[in-house]
């Protein structure tokens, strides 16, 4: 059975029937038919480094709904402290070691899930998702990306989803901005890099908008080309705020550090300071093509985005953070062979 740790692993086939199995799920809403026992007997283990409202709720709903068990473990709240490194003499406050705790996880449950953040403090173990290689590589059950370092794959299918049903089926041809925002604090890359690679995948026009200083990682740039050439579509990056809302059927705006984060703190502070200009506005929206405004959440209202914009019909936040029910619910199908 596979692991789901990003989309760009998964075949065209098995991408296009998990979203095509998501929208199913969300017909399926609130009818008695949400509710299967496809997955009756099986458990499931998500464990949480990081905080959540969306992934985790949703995450437990999905299981309950097809019939498994979910438990939540909260790594250092309740549950022992994890030790990542390899040969380390732990003396220290950590107390189990993460070779331990995944191993014993992988006897009790049929598929963990795991959200793990990038550190944001050592640039090479993010580059490399190495926390989430390490869980997956200890775990002899499938294991499911709730956020990683580098990418956000259920919430990259939920917004494939999302975006597929607001344009009637066929989002080709379509134009999303995918804008950088300003935050108080560095943020990850995971769901600008996980959203990116969805709409290039998905044959959308995209433009990736970030202010010089500020850019996702040469891989990820170099994968949505591809699937941009592999779709016929076209794929900018550019660097005017205002300009880059001419025309776009969508608005997908994120927060993200910039690579100042590893080496100078204060500089990458300093840098979102200074472009506070790029917060997502009525006025610039009023360049699109009267276009959908998406955010993963949690949104920092006034920073990354207005309340006028969240407030407005544009908005549809709240569709994507619903669809993450129905796209868990077809991931965890998928990983465990149950149908797609
Ligand atoms: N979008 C998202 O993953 O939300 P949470 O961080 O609340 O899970």
């Amino acid at each position: 059975m596979p692991d789901l740790l990003d989309w760009t692993d998964v075949s065209d086939a098995d991408w296009n029937a998990c979203l095509a199995r998501a929208r199913q799920h969300r017909q399926a809403h609130r009818s008695p038919s949400a509710y299967t026992d496809a997955a009756r007997g099986k458990s499931l283990g998500l464990v949480f480094y990081n905080s959540s409202l969306r992934t985790r709720t949703s995450m437990e709903l999905a299981a309950v709904q097809l019939g498994a068990h979910p438990t939540v473990i909260d790594v250092g709240h309740g549950v022992w402290g994890f030790e990542w490194e390899r040969g380390v003499v732990m003396d220290g406050g950590k107390a189990e070691h993460v070779t331990e705790a995944v191993g014993v996880l992988a006897r009790y449950y049929d598929a963990l899930g795991v959200r793990v953040f990038a550190t944001l403090t050592d640039r090479l173990a993010d580059e490399q998702d190495a926390h989430l290689k390490t869980f997956a590589a200890i775990s002899s059950v499938p294991v499911i990306n709730l956020e990683s370092a580098k990418f956000h794959p259920c919430q990259a299918l939920a917004d494939a989803a999302t975006l597929t049903d607001r344009f009637g089926g066929n989002v080709k041809g379509k134009r999303l901005l995918l804008t950088w925002a300003p935050h108080p604090k560095p943020l990850p890359q995971a769901v600008p890099n996980s959203a990116l690679l969805m709409a290039t995948r998905l044959g959308m026009d995209v433009r990736l908008a970030h202010p010089k200083g500020a850019p996702l990682g040469a891989d990820i740039v170099a994968q949505a080309e591809a699937y941009a050439q592999q779709h016929g579509a076209s794929f900018e990056i550019v660097h005017d705020v205002d300009a880059a809302y001419d025309d776009v059927d969508v608005v997908y705006a994120k927060a993200w550090a910039t690579p100042l984060v590893y080496t100078d703190y204060d500089a990458d502070e300093t840098f979102r300071q200074t472009h506070a200009n790029w917060t997502v506005t009525t006025d610039k929206m009023a360049r699109t093509n009267d276009a959908a405004f998406m955010h993963c959440l949690p949104v920092r209202r006034g920073v990354v985005v207005e309340d006028a914009v969240l407030d407005g019909p544009c908005a549809i936040h709240l569709d994507q953070a619903e669809y993450r029910l129905h796209a868990q619910k077809a991931i965890l199908e998928w990983v465990w062979g149950l149908r797609v």
